[in-house]
């Protein structure tokens, strides 16, 4: 798979990350009403994205539970703009993609919405997240979904040479702080030895995330993957701060431009094309 055509993007070097995050809130500030950004706080929700009709299982009373990291368990709302969105932006190339996103969280929105138009795509996140995301991708999908991390019925650890024989959607655990030991078994989902694209939906919200997130990244990262995410703006130090971990990395960081996005995704928003900077060869 080809990577995308970065023409039309802006790109954000090192020194010009505190500018643009300047611009960034200046010119694409949140409206007043929006608060933390989860869709809503109830157990069963509904929403629409394009032509589809999702029915939602959350677990309201688990968002401040035991688990170490409990956003998950409800939806976000950057992910109902973002999937809506996406299949338009990536165009035809999206029926060859081969897709991993990172913190799906239990909503599904884009495993549902995205999943079934490319060539394959692993839902991730931590583990406690997953039946729940089970749940809703088999009732969304009106199908039974494999999950490589719940389910016994596939050898983990094991390269899918034999495509044919394993699932287009699937669901794994892959935590960002293990990043370096959980990566094999994710990479070992994409033939070509690693996802064309990385999606993330909300997954920048506190400072301690960002080097594991950029480490999840990273370690998914070949050649020719880039990854696409969405951040709301919320703390401008946090958006700083993952565009200087990421540029410090030698990662390309283009800045998608709010003509290129919906008006919904132009405020409030703001989205990410990242990848490895390409080192000519002589
Ligand atoms: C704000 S929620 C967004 C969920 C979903 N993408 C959405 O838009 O509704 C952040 C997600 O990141 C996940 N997350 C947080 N820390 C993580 C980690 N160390 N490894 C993997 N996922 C993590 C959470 O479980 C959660 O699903």
């Amino acid at each position: 798979m080809e990577t995308l055509d970065v023409s039309g993007l802006d790109l954000v070097t090192e020194e010009e990350i505190a500018d643009h995050v300047y611009e960034l809130y200046t010119q694409s500030a949140p409206p007043n009403q929006r608060g933390l950004g989860y869709l809503e706080r109830s157990d069963l929700i509904h929403v629409t994205v394009n032509d589809h009709d999702l029915q939602i299982h959350q677990s309201v009373s688990s968002l401040s539970g035991k688990e170490s990291s409990s956003t998950g368990f409800v939806a976000w709302s950057s992910s109902v703009p973002f999937a809506q969105w996406l299949p338009g932006w990536l165009g035809p190339s999206l029926k060859e993609l081969q897709i991993v996103e990172l913190g799906a969280g239990v909503s599904g929105i884009l495993s549902a919405t995205i999943g079934p138009k490319c060539s394959r795509y692993l839902a991730t996140d931590q583990k406690h997240i997953l039946k729940l995301l089970k749940k809703n991708l088999e009732e969304n999908l009106s199908q039974e979904v494999h999950s490589t991390t719940l389910d016994a019925s596939l050898p983990r650890n094991t390269r899918r040479t034999d495509i044919k024989n394993y699932p287009k959607i699937d669901i794994a655990e892959y935590d960002w702080e293990y990043s370096d030991s959980m990566k094999n078994d994710i990479l070992a989902f994409f033939p070509g030895g690693a996802p064309d694209l990385i999606l993330a939906s909300d997954t920048i919200y506190n400072e301690y995330l960002i080097k594991p997130f950029a480490d999840a990244i990273e370690g998914l990262s070949g050649n020719h993957t880039g990854f696409l995410g969405i951040l709301q703006l919320r703390d401008e130090s946090i958006i700083e701060a993952f565009l200087v971990e990421m540029t410090n990395r030698a990662f390309q960081c283009y800045h998608i431009p709010g003509h290129l996005v919906s008006d919904e995704l132009s405020h409030g928003y703001v989205l990410y094309y990242m990848r490895k900077a390409v080192v000519p060869s002589f």
